[in-house]
């Protein structure tokens, strides 16, 4: 990785020296530590956690790999106050640098406060986006219904020509604004079901349509009912699975693509308005050129596409559905890794 991509990171990333001091710290960090750079670099990273005197006398040994990866959380002052964070430290062969620490902040509720800021904005976005497809709907049936009078009346065929096009577009429309009102209702016809008959489908679907394509199914087998709408998280998933799909087989060239169809039991993890002490994590998993970075952070948002031919509905449809169950739908991705993962809380 060139150092200059750990600039794009949102997580904070040291790079270590031998001695513990610090030799590169990218945007992140000089964020979280609320430090510039230029302070940062050449001072010793067990001064920033200071008051840990426990993970003073191990970073000398972690940083030359005694421990594999080392994790640790630990309260840091800054001058904001101090703040609880996560911290890895990694040793890092054939490189200039001895180690790299990355630190996550624990305190969740910013994070919280943001999964709901865009919960909204997104279902504002929906609602105003299915009005406009209500207005479309009606004068667009007038259309079609007129071009086809008007081509029982015309006599050329060469003439017909256009009539067809009229009506092929109009369909075609039709077709979208139907996928923009489709999930209105909010009621969700719920039943317990077991998540991998949900994957199954998925696989078999996805199997029949890219055959060529590698898949691995790796299943949790103890991963409990989930009490849902079937359809819809099917659905869900299902568009998740077809992007990567589409993905790995428009992506370019690729050796060997390949699709994982993931199921984890998860804890605490952070959903839209609150944090689940248990949920079913069902993640695709592809090794693609990944999302162009242009859509990272509105991926989510209807009309949002970076193919040709999508429409952009897949994911916020999926991210509905999901929402509805009280879940949320996250991504990670990197050219030849991209994870979606469908979280689901257990009530
Ligand atoms: N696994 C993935 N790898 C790379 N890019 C992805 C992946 N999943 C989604 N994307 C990107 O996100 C965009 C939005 O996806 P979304 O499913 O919402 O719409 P779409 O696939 O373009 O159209 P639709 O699903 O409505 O046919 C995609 O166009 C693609 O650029
Ligand atoms: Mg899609």
């Amino acid at each position: 990785m060139d150092v200059a991509s750990y600039d794009l990171l949102s997580t904070a990333v040291l790079l270590l020296d031998n001695d513990g001091s610090i030799a590169y710290a990218n945007a992140a960090a000089e964020e979280l530590f609320g430090l510039s750079r230029r302070l940062l670099i050449g001072c010793g990273a067990c001064k920033l956690f200071g008051a840990d005197q426990a993970l003073q006398a191990r970073l000398p040994d972690a940083i030359n790999g005694k421990f594999g990866i080392l994790r640790q959380d630990l309260l840091v002052e800054r001058p904001g106050g101090s703040l609880a964070i996560s911290l890895a430290i990694v040793p890092l062969d054939d490189q200039p640098w001895s180690a790299l620490l990355e630190a996550r902040p624990i305190e969740q509720h910013i994070l919280l406060d943001r999964h709901q800021q865009l919960g909204k904005e997104l279902a504002a976005q929906r609602e105003s986006l299915r009005n406009l497809a209500h207005e479309v709907k009606n004068p667009l049936g007038g259309i079609r219904g007129a071009a086809q009078l008007l081509e029982a009346e015309l006599e050329s065929d060469a003439l017909r020509d256009y009539t067809r096009v009229i009506i092929a577009e109009a369909d075609r429309l039709a077709a979208l604004v139907d996928r923009l009102i489709s999930p209105q209702g909010a009621t969700l016809q719920k039943t317990w079901f077991n998540i991998h008959e949900i994957c199954e489908r998925v696989y078999t679907l996805i199997h029949a349509e890219f055959a060529q394509l590698g898949m691995v199914r790796d299943y949790d087998a103890s991963v409990p009912d989930v009490y849902g709408d079937f359809p819809r998280l099917l659905q869900a998933y299902l568009n998740m699975a077809r992007n990567a799909a589409q993905a790995l087989s428009e992506g370019g060239a690729q050796a060997a693509p390949r699709l994982v169809l993931r199921t984890r039991i998860g804890r605490q993890l952070l959903l839209a308005t609150h944090q689940a002490r248990l949920a079913v994590v069902v993640a695709v998993i592809d090794n693609g050129p990944g999302v162009p970075a242009a859509l990272n952070d509105k991926i989510f948002h209807p009309l949002v596409t970076g193919r040709p031919a999508g429409t952009g509905l897949g994911l916020s449809l999926a991210q509905e559905f999901v929402q509805q169950h009280g879940g949320v739908i996250e991504f990670d991705s990197r050219p030849g890794h991209s994870e979606f993962r469908m979280i689901l809380p257990l009530e």
